[in-house]
């Protein structure tokens, strides 16, 4: 959290105080520190870099869709994982050329086929043979040939949460790597696609290099094999995953992740796609919220917060843990008092941290609510009919704001109440 330190007894994004910005904006809000965004896109590619990888980053954009977002990393040249027609559109609005665009996920529709077709990007990521045969099919009414990159599941154990592991056989992910061989060999049948690489992505939030290093070697085994067979493949995509500390995990750091790479595939002599989400933007954002009541229950104290379980679900999704961290700089005397930290929403799910040790917060006290960047704000719904929280960009001391928030007309203007009533 480099980008985001006290000064002056304030907590401030790069060079601006978080007091000044709540007052500007109003609370809560999200706020992302482009310098963290940056970093973490450099540091990444640096760290391939160094072990002579032929490399090219696709941001996966489900992580953070802002454009604003996306557009920070087009100019430092990555490229875009899309999983819909939606993220392509963005990726493309926010300047990622298609031709670094890869478009992943077990569902693409055939409308969603043509217009990535259209639209000319890297490769379709195709996880099934259904998949595949529809693909086919709409490439042949454009009269192109489609560029496809087959997920592969390698059955192996990510170790992270359950609802975010997808490498493991009875995940819904990818094509088992019993039946890869014959999926390759189908695609190089089809008239209409072009069997260009491997795919594989076995989870999110990993924090282990082990898993990595079994699919890996899985992966490498299946290239040569395929060679073998005549089916020369251009590219391998390695997918995303790696994880970020949110409260004492301590993940592969990306030099040893790059290394692992490295060892088991680099040998190959093709070019490798990354689809880092998470490690990139997760750290560069914090959801500024502020203490409503503090409220003594029963058995515990509460602070009710602004934010809630619709601006920021993973608490409640994952049982994830974030950092929770005041405003104002507490003086380093104070002694901490153990609270549930809540919001508004009238489910008890709607609980951000419990028995969390805060120093003492009070009603109208700002929190942040740290590593958000990444499955926060693009996750968030309207329950409760609450409106969407801002989004705020920062760089140095300037900001802007990139979502302003709407008003409540906004927000259920679009309800058609029928005719009838
Ligand atoms: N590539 C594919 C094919 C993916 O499915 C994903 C994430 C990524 C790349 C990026 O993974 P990352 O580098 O961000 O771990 N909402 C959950 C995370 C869901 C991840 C889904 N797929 C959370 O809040 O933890």
């Amino acid at each position: 959290m480099t980008h985001f330190h006290y000064k002056g007894g304030v907590l401030h994004a790069e060079d601006l105080p978080l007091d000044r910005l709540a007052e500007e904006i109003g609370t809560p809000f999200y706020l992302y520190s482009s310098g963290a965004l940056e970093s973490a896109y450099r540091d990444f590619g640096a760290a391939l870099a160094a072990e002579g990888l032929d490399y090219r980053i696709c941001y996966a954009v489900k992580a953070n869709p802002h454009q604003a977002i996306v557009a920070t990393f087009a100019a430092l040249g990555a490229g875009a994982d899309v999983v819909s027609l939606g993220e392509l559109t963005r990726a493309l609005a926010a300047g990622i050329p298609a031709s670094r665009i890869v478009f992943a996920g077990v569902g693409k529709t055939a409308v969603e086929m043509a217009a990535a077709l259209d639209a000319g990007i890297l490769q379709f990521n195709v996880e099934s043979l259904p998949e595949m045969e529809t693909l086919d099919r709409i490439a042949g009414e454009k009269g192109v040939v489609a560029p496809v990159a087959i997920r592969v599941n390698p059955d192996v154990d990510a170790r992270t949460h359950a609802k975010i592991t997808t490498g493991k056989s009875e995940n819904k992910f990818g094509i088992d790597l019993a039946h890869a061989g014959a999926a390759f060999a189908r695609a190089a049948e089809l008239p209409n696609l072009a069997p260009q690489g491997i795919a594989v992505h076995i989870g999110s939030q990993l924090t282990e290099i082990a898993p990595y290093e079994d699919a890996f070697a899985k992966i490498a085994a299946l290239f040569a094999e395929l060679r073998g067979q005549g089916i020369a493949l251009e590219r391998i995509d390695l997918g995303g995953g790696l994880g970020v500390t949110y409260r004492d995990e301590t993940p592969p750091d990306p030099a040893v992740y790059a290394a692992a790479v490295k060892r088991s595939l680099g040998q190959l002599g093709v070019p490798l796609i990354f689809e880092p989400g998470r490690l990139l933007v997760a750290e560069a954002g914090i959801l500024v919220t502020r203490v409503i009541y503090a409220k003594d229950g029963a058995t515990r104290r509460f602070l009710v917060v602004d934010a809630a379980m619709n601006d920021l679900i993973r608490p409640t999704l994952y049982d994830a843990w974030h950092k929770i961290v005041p405003v104002a700089e507490p003086s380093g005397t104070v002694s901490p008092q153990t609270v549930d930290i809540v919001g508004p929403i009238c489910e008890t799910g709607d609980t951000f941290a419990r028995d969390r040790a805060l120093p003492p917060a009070t009603s109208g006290d700002l929190l942040a609510i740290c590593s958000t960047g990444a499955y926060g704000a693009t996750m968030a719904s309207t329950y409760n009919s609450r409106v969407p929280a801002p989004e705020v960009m920062v760089r140095g001391d300037a900001y802007e704001v990139i979502k302003p928030r709407i008003d409540y007309q906004a927000l259920i203007g679009q309800d058609v109440i029928p005719g009838w009533l």
